[in-house]
């Protein structure tokens, strides 16, 4: 299986609680290595824009509002088959359905202040690393 990588998003509700070492310490525990991170205040313009493809669910404003409600730690993270991966050790969606062990299961308050996001596919995890890194940003 190829080296490959991810987007992260630790989520404010995480980073409001001093979760951020707790969170990576999972990420590096399932083989991942941060290869670029940097905390930021996300502008509601950019919320929107990275979170468009659900700009029609009726969870959209409340889910926007929740993502500029605090500080998040945007990484990228590289490693075997580092999407999936990375989606293994987040777990579910909805914390109430994540496995013993995921970073959802141990730290997520609800499906909305789920502590992580993790890019669904290599083709979108390269779109989103690219809103918020330059290439000489990230390090191997
Ligand atoms: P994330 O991986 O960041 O992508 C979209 C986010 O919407 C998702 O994680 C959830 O935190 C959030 N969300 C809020 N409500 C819902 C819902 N009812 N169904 C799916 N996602 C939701």
């Amino acid at each position: 299986m190829a080296v490959t990588r991810t987007f992260s998003i630790i989520k404010p509700d995480a980073t409001r609680r001093n979760l951020t070492g707790g969170v990576t310490k999972l990420l590096e525990e399932a083989g991942l290595r941060v290869v670029a991170s940097k905390r930021i205040q996300l502008s509601q313009e950019q919320a929107e824009g990275f979170y468009a493809v659900h700009k029609e669910r009726p969870f959209f404003n409340d889910l926007v509002s929740f993502m500029i409600s605090g500080p998040v730690v945007v990484q990228v993270l590289e490693g075997e088959d580092a999407v999936k991966t990375n989606r293994d050790v987040m777990g579910a969606t909805n914390p109430a359905d994540a496995a013993e062990g995921t970073i959802r299961k141990t730290f997520a308050e609800s499906i909305e202040a789920n502590s992580v996001h993790g890019s669904d596919s290599e083709e979108n995890a390269a779109i989103e690393i690219a809103y918020f890194f330059k290439p000489e940003e990230i390090v191997g």
